[in-house]
């Protein structure tokens, strides 16, 4: 059966979003999302103090076996399995020390990785503030569009792998074109992360895996075909786990990078990339603070709210993003053994900050923030005071007034579904003293 299912005034990556064409024998009608804060049901949630066996964990000493049983089952159950790090072989491949008016040091840099006999490159952007005299903290996140989208400069390279398609030129038969140069830099304030003293470090997500369902052949699935086999084939690594592996694999050149303090790195991320963030943060413990931008349905937001997009819709628009475990909670949620919180839990007790916009009901944010409540708990347990305060407020808070004095922070922007600058902004805050 061949179904439209649409969402039309969505943007993805900043762009209005393309209507999503599915073929799908399950899905059998139109999708329409609950907005209705009152149709929300009666629900659940796992708790993260509460292990498989029934056991409380109330001494933070047991809360390493709990976080175990949790990780294995977002692998199991969502995200899939990953491989283990293969190496990483770095080459410049141009350096500007007058980029950004001067502000700069911008590089791009190949990071090959090989595996299988196959070889995959992914074309790594890096700002270091010009005048700096040791290391610098960095933040690092996959962006939707080309490096060349950050910055009108011609001399930064466009990708060579497939692009979605956008209008205006941008692309030409999922190509990019020179028509994108600068196109996203309000994503992407770099003067102002480099006048705070920090690295911007960024790839194109399509570099890693590019973001349509293949069956799992292109990108970094490719080079793990054999090693996936030997995984159980619900359990295989979707896009999202894929990705995640790829930050991971940028940490790890940029632990041997001389102008980046690599044991302080944040990974930043917006919408679908927001969901990667808060994966790679919860996977790689070497990400010192993690950021999730609008990430919504499978990122910050509660799947048992069931407000906004579903797991049934997310797993039916975007079948290669989870593993095939996850298609088993289509319009079953209460069933998933974990909720959203937990990915947050995971974090713990590094930093961690989630923002939702208010006109970006598709994403629920009040799910998002409910998702930060449950998570404060683990937060506390290990020493922390997670969202702030005595006790963690509950109500979601109102618009443009960040809650930022714990190691969790949110906001709610007004706005549309975006990375502004207002968001940049407070993460800049936010990192202050927490990276
Ligand atoms: C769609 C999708 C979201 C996702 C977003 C994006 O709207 O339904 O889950 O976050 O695309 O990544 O832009």
């Amino acid at each position: 059966m061949h179904r439209l299912l649409t969402n039309p005034l969505r943007t993805c990556g900043g762009v209005l979003f393309c209507m999503t064409t599915i073929h799908s024998a399950t899905w059998g009608q139109q999708f329409t999302p609950n907005y209705d804060e009152a149709a929300v049901a009666a629900y659940k949630l796992p708790d993260p103090l509460v292990n498989q066996t029934g056991l409380s964990v109330t001494d933070p000493a047991d809360w390493q076996q709990r976080r175990g049983e949790i990780l294995g089952l977002f692998q199991e159950h969502v995200y899939g399995v990953a491989p283990d790090p293969v190496p990483v072989h770095a080459t410049v491949v141009s350096t500007n020390n007058d980029a950004v008016d001067g502000k700069a040091i911008r590089r791009e840099i190949d990071l090959t990785l090989e595996n299988e006999g196959k070889s995959l490159t992914l074309s790594l952007l890096l700002y270091t503030p010009a005048g700096a005299t040791q290391p610098v903290p960095c933040f690092l996140g996959l962006n939707f569009h080309g490096n060349h989208t950050l910055e009108t400069d011609p001399s930064i390279r466009l990708p060579n792998t497939w692009v979605r398609s956008q209008p205006g030129g941008i692309t030409e038969d999922h190509r990019a074109t020179d028509a994108g140069r600068g196109t996203r830099s309000k994503s992407w304030p770099v003067d102002l992360i480099v006048d705070q003293g920090y690295a911007l470090a960024t790839v194109y997500y399509g570099d890693i895996d590019p973001d349509f369902d293949d069956g799992f052949e292109n990108g970094i699935h490719g080079l793990f075909q054999h090693w996936a086999k030997s995984i159980e084939l619900n359990q295989r690594w979707g896009s999202i786990a894929g990705w995640a592996y790829g930050l991971s694999r940028v940490l790890d050149y940029l632990q041997t990078d001389p102008l980046v303090d690599g044991q302080r790195v944040a990974v930043v991320g917006h919408s679908r990339l927001g969901k990667t963030a808060l994966w790679a943060g919860a996977t790689d413990p070497r990400f010192k603070l993690v950021i999730s931008n609008n990430s919504g349905s499978g990122g910050a937001a509660l799947s048992r709210r069931v407000f906004g997009e579903t797991v049934g819709r997310i797993n039916t628009s975007f079948p290669h993003w989870f593993n095939q475990q996850f298609k088993r909670y289509n319009k079953q949620e209460g069933d998933l053994p974990v909720d959203q919180h937990q990915l947050i839990a995971l974090i713990a007790p590094r930093a961690v900050y989630v923002a939702s916009a208010t006109e970006d009901r598709w994403a629920d944010p009040r799910g998002e923030f409910l998702a930060c409540v449950h998570a404060d708990p683990v937060y506390r347990l290990l020493g922390t005071n997670g969202l702030g305060g005595a006790v963690p407020p509950n109500e979601l808070p109102p618009p443009d007034r960040p809650i930022a004095q714990g190691t969790i922070g949110y906001h709610l922007r007004t706005g549309p579904h975006a990375l502004t600058q207002f968001d940049w902004l407070q993460y800049l805050r936010f990192a202050q003293d927490r990276l």
